[in-house]
């Protein structure tokens, strides 16, 4: 029997240039890349929904199809940037994050219906709460790391509709992970301004 094919698949938001670009500006403000981390490219930044992990590789055209039609025309979530953190222990941190506010129950409701998706097509259910955010850097292997300081500014609050869902696969890679948009889906952006 051949080996069975699989991909890293996870479905997030795409974020503005323009939020993106930001994000970017505080690491860089904060000189996260000198406390030994790994900062996340630009085009690689991203807010993750649901991470679904090695999956089938025939899995990714039908559940985009099936996101398709879970989530066409559902109204994007207002979001803004707010502050920033980490995960890990305070004395071994693993990531950086750059915080969202805004919309967030709107938010909730869209990754429930992602879930919904990935469960009828017979994955194990997510047990964790999502907390929403966006990954700004990674340990770089070999260094120890420190956090910005407390006081250090905020991240600029940049408002954005999170009007794109993306199915994404991953390729982890030494210089950072290569991600391959394989469906997305629009959002509605109601313009109440
Ligand atoms: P992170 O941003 O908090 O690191 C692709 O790996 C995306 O899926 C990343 O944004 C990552 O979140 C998220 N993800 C969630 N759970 C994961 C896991 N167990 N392993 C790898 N990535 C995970």
């Amino acid at each position: 029997m051949g080996a069975v094919s699989t991909e890293r698949l996870f479905v997030a938001l795409v974020l503005p240039e323009r939020v993106r670009r930001a994000a970017r500006q505080w690491c860089r403000a904060t000189r996260v890349g000198e406390r030994g981390w790994r900062e996340v490219s630009e085009q690689n930044l991203h807010l993750t929904l649901r991470f679904l992990g090695e999956s089938p590789a025939d899995l990714a055209d039908s559940l985009g199809r099936e996101l398709e039609q879970a989530l066409a025309g559902l109204q994007a979530p207002r979001l803004v940037l707010d502050g920033w953190g980490s995960f890990g222990s305070p004395a071994r941190p693993r990531v950086i994050w750059i915080g969202v506010g805004g919309e967030i129950d709107r938010l909730q409701r869209l990754a429930a219906r992602v879930e919904t998706c990935v469960r009828r097509r017979g994955l194990p259910p997510e047990t964790r709460p999502l907390r929403a955010h966006l990954t700004v850097a990674r340990p770089r292997r070999g260094e120890r790391q420190s956090l910005p300081p407390a006081g250090c500014p905020a991240p600029a609050a940049e408002t954005f509709a999170a009007a794109q869902v993306a199915l994404f696969a991953s390729q982890l890679r030494p210089g950072g992970p290569i991600y391959t948009r394989r469906h997305g889906i629009r959002l509605e952006v109601v313009d109440d301004q």
